[in-house]
């Protein structure tokens, strides 16, 4: 019995030399080791011996299986590793050979835009806060000191909903974000120092400087004893950070019905450093935002005692500043979708 034990595993190991791929190794496990196998149907025969002499046939027939199992695996890793080989000589793999390259996403200008004076306002020590698109009239028009048949609402054309008014209030998308002013106001204690970002919505015929919907930051800081002084020096800071260090500002008087004294600020211009341009118009001065001294009023209108507290305001349109910075030279691009446009940021 122990002879045909080692006549089997070296039959088994002499044929397992001839399989030379992966297909036909489970034929030879089948063979030798699968239930009808060889080593199973010699198994089989163990009962048939005498007790003393089934032992050492035991044993032996684990020896043999355990033998076979373990080259078998061998044999796999081994034909594993040359079928491996095989591919890479006959599809090599040339590693110099350049990826596909990637479509990074870009961020809008606008968005940009946003982020940059955001960032350069917020280094000042002003916080980011956002307000509602849709407005009361209250907020965009009433609490800003522009009452209902004012003539100065004709400085922003309004676009109302169609919607039910709410204690006598029309809703509408709002024309500007300084409604936020009050809002802020309303809410929070002084000393306050905000910048809103966000959409603003005009009933307006687009044209190369004008779109119905564009985007505004608005400026807001309000405490005791806060000056003129102190809104020129933020916002001269505030044009260097963005327009560069060399920048000039000028200030002249403008009407805005929420501030009072309310001015107009222009920087001297980048492109021809005020000698005269297309960009500034021949007059080296470009106008970059609305601003001035928090009307009493609207101090309190949001329910600030304006002999304790002064403050100045600010804002300007996300769109033109980049325009100007970028040189763009229609409005219309930012919202047209057009990627010859987009890429360009
Ligand atoms: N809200 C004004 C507009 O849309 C811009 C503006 C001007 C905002 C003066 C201000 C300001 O806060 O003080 O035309």
């Amino acid at each position: 019995m122990l002879q045909e034990f080692t006549a089997l595993e070296s039959s088994a190991l002499a044929a397992l030399e001839h399989v030379s791929a992966l297909k036909d190794l489970e034929g030879w496990r089948v063979a030798y080791l699968g239930r009808k196998g060889s080593l199973t149907t010699l198994l089989k025969t163990l009962g048939t011996l005498a007790p003393e002499d089934r032992r050492a046939a035991g044993a032996r027939a684990n020896e043999v299986k355990a033998r076979l199992e373990s080259r078998q695996a061998e044999r796999e890793a081994a034909l594993r590793e040359r079928s491996a080989d095989a591919l890479v000589d006959r599809e090599p793999i040339d590693v110099t050979l350049p990826g596909h390259p990637l479509t990074i996403g870009r961020l809008h200008p606008t968005t940009r835009m946003i982020r940059e004076i955001t960032v350069a306002l917020t280094a000042l020590g002003f916080q980011t806060v956002e307000g509602p698109e849709v407005e009361l009239d209250h907020y965009n028009f009433e609490a800003l000191n522009i009452p209902p048949e004012h003539p100065a609402r004709d400085m922003w054309d309004t676009m109302w909903l169609d919607y039910p008014a709410k204690n006598g209030q029309r809703p509408l998308l709002r024309t500007h974000t300084s409604p936020m002013q009050v809002r802020y106001m309303e809410a929070h204690k002084p000393p306050v120092r905000i910048v809103v970002p966000g959409k603003v919505y005009r009933y307006e015929a687009t044209d190369a400087t004008h779109e119905w919907h564009f985007n505004q930051v608005e400026g807001l800081a309000v405490d005791r004893n806060v000056t003129f002084a102190d809104l020129k020096g933020t916002l001269y800071e505030f044009a260097r950070r963005m327009f560069g260090v060399q920048r000039k500002v000028r200030f002249r008087c403008d009407y805005f019905p929420f501030v009072e004294p309310g001015a107009e600020m222009a920087i001297d211009c980048f492109l021809c450093d005020g000698k005269g341009c297309r960009v500034c118009r021949e007059t080296g001065w470009i106008e970059i935002m609305g601003a001035g001294m928090v009307h009493p009023k609207v101090l309190e209108n949001a329910g600030y005692d304006p002999k304790v507290y002064t403050g100045y305001a600010f804002g300007m349109g996300v769109e033109r500043i980049a325009m100007l910075k970028y040189g763009i030279d229609d409005i219309r691009h930012f919202y047209s979708n057009d990627l010859r446009f987009l890429h360009q940021f």
